[in-house]
């Protein structure tokens, strides 16, 4: 059997974060990509000459396609896009917005040329409008094109609550849904300790406060960190949804994925919990939500709208 190909698009800290983690894991031979010169080959062959000491046979290749030249991306299995600018002083949430869907269309149409049948995970921000765009320029089923949101702010949440009931976070379970902002949807009722839902083991106040630094949790990172902003824990949320659709685990994870018509959302992507396996999102699970809960989704899902009329998807 020959190994899967994963494509990583975008050589920073997510990226070449991404391709480490999933070259650790053995789940496929990796190419990372950037348009740089040199920093990606650079990158890959470190990784493959840890490989003697972590054990794992998994190659990595970096290219640069500063060139244009994504031939070395083809077949790939799963194409992770984390390419994309970080958010610069005086730039508006518009001028980010716009700077991101040319670098994410421009990525799209070269992956599609020479991965036609792959899965596109999204990680570039903002991440909901930045998978709407690559749906569209794509042109894949939906059941192809993912965004990477909700794996990260539901893991932010369950560090918090661990932190907060000083339990294992192997006992925690999580769920946020929404869009990847401000007004994303953490659902305490949802979220559990060994199976104990978070009402019946803590006060309104700490939930309360678990939900805000979780909506906050990029943001808190950033300000620590000064330049950039999270990769550890968006690098391992990412390869926990290409690890699910490479080994066909039919594991259910808050995913972007596109509305149609679930949850009282049309044509919009919103993170929701999906199925993951190998055909990408198999299944959207709808789970009953209090008029609280759903008009808390609604709001997190006008704000993408929001940003997804402002590119004219
Ligand atoms: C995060 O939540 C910036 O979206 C990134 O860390």
């Amino acid at each position: 059997m020959s190994r899967k190909k994963v494509t990583v698009v975008g050589g920073g800290f997510v990226g070449s974060t991404t391709a480490q983690r999933i070259v650790d894991k053995e789940l496929a031979d990796v190419v990372l990509t950037d348009i740089l010169e040199g920093a990606p080959a650079g990158k890959a062959l470190d990784m493959m000459e840890s490989g003697p000491i972590t054990g794992t046979d998994s190659r990595a290749t970096g290219i640069s396609t500063g060139n244009g030249d994504y031939s070395a991306t083809a077949g790939s299995d799963v194409v992770v896009i984390t390419a994309g600018f970080p958010r610069k002083p005086g730039m508006s949430r518009d001028d980010l917005l716009k700077a991101n869907y040319d670098v994410v269309k421009a990525v799209v149409e070269q992956i599609v040329k020479h991965s036609p049948n792959c899965i596109l995970i999204v990680v570039t921000n903002p991440l909901d409008a930045m998978a709407q765009a690559a749906l569209k320029v794509s042109c894949f089923p939906k059941n192809r094109v993912l965004g990477m949101a909700g794996v990260l702010d539901s893991a932010r949440m369950s560090t918090f609550v661990a932190m907060e009931c000083k339990v294992s976070v192997e006992n925690v379970h999580s769920f946020v849904l929404g869009g990847h902002g401000d007004d994303m949807v953490p659902l305490p009722r949802y979220s559990t300790v060994a199976g104990i839902p978070l009402p019946d083991l803590l006060p309104k106040e700490r939930i309360d406060a678990i939900v805000e630094r979780t909506r906050k949790g990029g943001a808190e990172i950033v300000n620590l960190l000064k330049t950039g902003s999270a990769y550890y824990a968006p690098s391992a949320a990412a390869v926990e949804m290409v690890e699910a659709i490479l080994k066909d685990k039919k594991k259910i994870l808050p995913c972007a994925v596109y509305l149609d018509g679930e949850y009282g959302i049309k044509g919009l992507f919103v993170g929701v919990p999906v199925k993951l396996g190998a055909n990408g999102a198999e299944e959207i699970i709808q789970i009953k939500l209090t008029a609280e809960e759903n008009a808390a989704l609604q709001k997190s899902s006008a704000s993408v709208r929001e940003l997804v009329s402002v590119l004219g998807l």
